[in-house]
């Protein structure tokens, strides 16, 4: 079969580990160079750092320390992704920081580091890289696509997350508004937004209580795989996508639906 990705760039957010991880392995498997952003270069999880994985598996990676609530970062990541590769196809923005308190405990300064990396690291990212496709010609009806992972939680109310809540509810408007905004000039903007995935980072996300719990809420019959999110994500990257815009696809096993 031809590979889904061929000859088309990327760039991950958050592709050191887990979900971006997932992503990053999938896409260079399907033909894509992927440039692998992230402020850490070894897996939360464990296991060999993602560029030299793709490298592994006959694969074309760049490692770029990017730190997505800094614009100089930013702009230098893509900057070198188009000097090198010659154009951006495709920008998933997945990388967010995670913190949960109820609205009376959360602090300014943490609602600000969450809101840094959630909402403004998902606005400068798309700003940077929807500046970049404007300049690139049409090819299979788009001059660029982007990937928004968001989360169910900004979506539905969700105990205590108060402020990763709000930053992934801006990034399912940032979404549709860049769909509006930039669909007459052939940019495709979309989102995934996950349930309940295991990554097997160690910590809280692995305490048997809470995977439990959400496994008895989901109707699927298991909890999701970082794999079920790259998949949507690599639909939605490809030119297979079409006519498909400002849309944010529930990927949590029929949660949302119950
Ligand atoms: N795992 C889940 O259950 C779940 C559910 C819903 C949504 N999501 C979303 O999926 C995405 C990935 O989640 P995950 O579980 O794989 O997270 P993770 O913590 O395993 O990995 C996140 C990666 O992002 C990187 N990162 C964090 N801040 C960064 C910054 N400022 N600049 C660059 N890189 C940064 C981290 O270093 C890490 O490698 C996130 O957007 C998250 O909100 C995850």
């Amino acid at each position: 079969m031809a590979q889904r990705l061929s000859g088309k760039t990327a760039i991950v957010t958050g592709a050191a580990s887990g979900i971006g991880r997932a992503i990053a392995l999938l896409f260079a498997e399907e033909g894509a160079k992927v440039c692998v952003a992230d402020i850490l270069t070894d897996p939360k999880e464990g296991g060999t750092p993602t560029e030299e994985e793709i490298a592994a598996r006959g694969g074309t990676a760049m490692r770029v320390e990017c730190d997505i609530s800094s614009w100089a970062d930013i702009d230098a990541m893509v900057g070198r992704v188009v000097a090198e590769w010659g154009r951006l196809d495709i920008l998933v923005n997945n990388a967010a920081h995670w913190t949960t308190t109820p609205l009376t405990e959360t602090a300014p300064e943490q609602w600000r580091e969450v809101m840094a990396v959630n909402a403004d690291g998902y606005f400068m990212c798309s700003k940077r890289a929807v500046e970049q496709m404007l300049t690139q010609s049409v090819e299979a009806e788009a001059r660029g696509r982007i990937v928004n992972i968001t989360s169910q939680h900004g979506m539905i109310g969700a105990p205590n997350d108060i402020a990763y809540g709000t930053g992934k509810a801006a990034s399912v408007y940032l979404t549709r508004q860049i769909a509006t905004d930039y669909g007459r000039r052939h940019i495709i903007c979309n989102a995934v937004a996950p349930g309940r995935i295991v990554t097997g980072k160690p910590g809280v996300s692995m305490d048997p209580k809470g995977l439990e719990a959400a496994r008895a809420r989901t109707p699927y019959p298991r909890l999701g795989e970082p794999m079920d999110v790259a998949y949507a994500a690599l639909f939605l990257a490809s030119d297979e996508c079409r006519f498909i815009s400002g849309v944010n696809l529930m990927c949590d096993g029929g949660w949302s639906a119950s």
